[in-house]
């Protein structure tokens, strides 16, 4: 529900935007988008009064906060990145889509042009996953008929074991996204489920996903908007654990039978997402996307 408030506020407020998802507003109740703005201005409040102090209007607090955070920074740039090089596979192949931890990712009703050209399967926590098709109904947001849901908790359950009962296709190139995961996760999830890609996908299939640096860890290396990040994360019941060292990933996914393609610190994630605004919006420290194909 975070990362969809955060994109809803984006697609009403935000120009140019980062990342277009007019649907996410759909998927949240009228009370939980008024809850999120009420839990940002409290932040806003509690970690940087000056500039609460500053923005005494609702509307322009929230503007701030958001520009400002670590998450929305991330959410957006890792969708945008991820759609992009979705967009590339499908055009050179790929027919199914796999949306790890998909959240209230709205991919299936949003991307029509896509959606037809691919089998779309969507793998989450049992919990979130039921949240979503209830709000899905109330939303009035019919599944098509090639998506497919799987409830899989990535702490326990065996991804490939759930992709072989459903119609997943080992034999068809695929793309998957695993986005605003990683670091929630124990270290050892992390690699049984690059393992499980590359055993369940035929060579060439792509996965994207964005993690944390381990400096993000390290709290006389950390960032201050990250340790906030952190810190509001972890109130909620929903802990940061684990970040990746970038240097070493290479080897860790060719351990896995997965090939590093891309590896973008923030440095260059603010040059191809953020260039150019005025408003705030920048690569968030510490935040890393990663593109790897099966070997
Ligand atoms: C921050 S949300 C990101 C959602 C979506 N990918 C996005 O970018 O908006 C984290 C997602 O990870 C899922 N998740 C967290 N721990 C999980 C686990 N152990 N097994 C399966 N999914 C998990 C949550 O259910 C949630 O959908």
């Amino acid at each position: 529900m975070g990362t969809a408030f955060m994109r809803a506020y984006h697609a009403a407020h935000v120009q140019p935007p980062i990342f277009e998802d007019p649907l996410a507003q759909r998927l949240l109740t009228v009370e939980e988008y008024r809850t999120s703005e009420e839990r940002h201005l409290r932040a806003l409040q509690v970690f940087y009064p000056d500039l609460a102090a500053a923005y005494p209007q609702r509307a322009g607090a929230l503007a701030c906060w958001m520009a400002i955070a670590g998450a929305p920074a991330i959410v957006l740039a890792h969708a945008r990145y991820t759609e992009d090089l979705l967009e590339q596979a499908v055009g050179q192949g790929a027919r199914q889509y796999v949306i790890l931890g998909a959240g209230m990712d709205s991919f299936a009703w949003r991307r029509p042009d896509l959606l037809a050209q691919l089998r779309v399967f969507e793998i989450d926590h049992p919990a979130t996953q039921a949240h979503k098709r209830q709000r899905l109904r109330e939303a009035g947001l019919e599944p098509p008929g090639n998506l497919h849901f799987l409830p899989v908790d990535f702490g326990r359950d065996h991804l490939a074991a759930a992709l072989r009962r459903s119609p997943f296709d080992p034999r068809v190139p695929t793309f998957f996204s695993w986005l605003g995961v990683t670091y929630y996760l124990p270290r050892e999830a992390l690699f049984s489920t690059w393992r499980a890609i590359s055993e369940a996908a035929p060579p060439g299939s792509g996965v994207v996903f964005d993690y944390l640096d381990t400096d993000a860890f390290v709290p006389a290396r950390v960032s201050r908007r990250v340790q906030i990040m952190m810190e509001i994360v972890s109130r909620v019941g929903e802990p940061m654990i684990t970040g990746l060292a970038p240097g070493a990933l290479e080897g860790d996914l060719a351990g896995e039978g997965l090939r590093l393609r891309e590896n973008l610190g923030p440095e260059v994630i603010q040059e191809r997402f953020f260039r150019g605004r005025t408003d705030g919006y920048h690569a968030c420290e510490h935040a890393h996307f990663a593109w790897a194909v099966v070997a």
